[in-house]
């Protein structure tokens, strides 16, 4: 069942964020509603993955605010925190981190077996979804890159999370695979009802989105700045 909620899934106020002496976020907000999807896009060095990391919870800000469905979380304990994640927040990187010892229905199940949401029967019609129908029992090593990476789409979805981050989800892959991945993303996530932001530097993917957010040197900027 998708969540019904009029709650932003995500709210970032005012992040900000250094490392040393480099300021890389300059007091970052935005927010994502359920069943949306927001790209956000800028140039390498930007903040994108840094901005990501404070959404997701796998860092702290320096100041200002992340709340998943309503809870602030950046406030919260890392084990705390850890826990929420694995409810609340489905997560798929450029490099698909599967565990190469779980076969694939079981990689699927991981955020299900850290959170107790979601069970097999959703994952295995997730992997029917993602096109892997049949492949629940083949290690990762076996698949290909973009099978591997529906693998990893699939899991960011089992648990059902109000928020799903995506970081260069499809730099890994081939145009067709990528496009292919991309909308299966976005699809399955709308379906859900979860938020979707999505971090791409390929303008082809933000198509997908509901609407496009550009970070230029840690703050977001009005234009689209010509990238390439
Ligand atoms: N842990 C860290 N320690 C020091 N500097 C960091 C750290 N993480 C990121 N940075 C710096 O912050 C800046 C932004 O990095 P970030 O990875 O967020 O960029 P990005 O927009 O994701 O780039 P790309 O498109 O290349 O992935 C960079 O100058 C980077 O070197
Ligand atoms: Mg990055």
């Amino acid at each position: 069942m998708p969540r019904v909620t009029s709650l932003p899934a995500l709210d970032a106020r005012a992040l900000t964020q250094a490392f040393g002496p480099l300021t890389v976020l300059h007091g970052v907000s935005l927010n994502v509603m359920p069943g949306e999807v927001v790209a956000v896009t800028g140039p390498s060095g930007s903040g994108k993955s840094t901005l990501l990391h404070l959404l997701g919870g796998l860092d702290t800000p320096q100041s200002g605010e992340v709340w998943w469905a309503g809870e602030r979380v950046d406030t919260l304990g890392t084990q705390v925190r850890a826990e929420r994640r694995a409810a609340q927040v489905g997560l798929v990187f450029q490099h698909h981190y599967l565990l190469e010892d779980l076969n694939v229905l079981d990689n699927v199940l991981v955020p299900c077996r850290l959170s107790g949401r979601g069970d097999a029967a959703h994952a295995r019609t997730l992997l029917a979804q993602v096109g892997l129908a049949g492949r629940e029992e083949t290690f990762p090593g076996v698949l290909s890159g973009g099978e591997r990476q529906r693998v990893a789409v699939a899991r960011a979805l089992a648990a059902r999370p109000a928020v799903v981050l995506a970081d260069e989800p499809t730099g890994s892959l081939d145009r067709a695979n990528a496009q292919a991945v991309a909308e299966l993303l976005v699809n399955l996530a709308r379906q859900e009802g979860a938020g979707v932001l999505l971090v791409t530097h390929d303008d082809r993917l933000t198509r997908y989105a509901d609407r496009s957010l550009h970070l230029l040197d840690g703050r977001f900027t009005d234009e689209a700045p010509d990238f390439r």
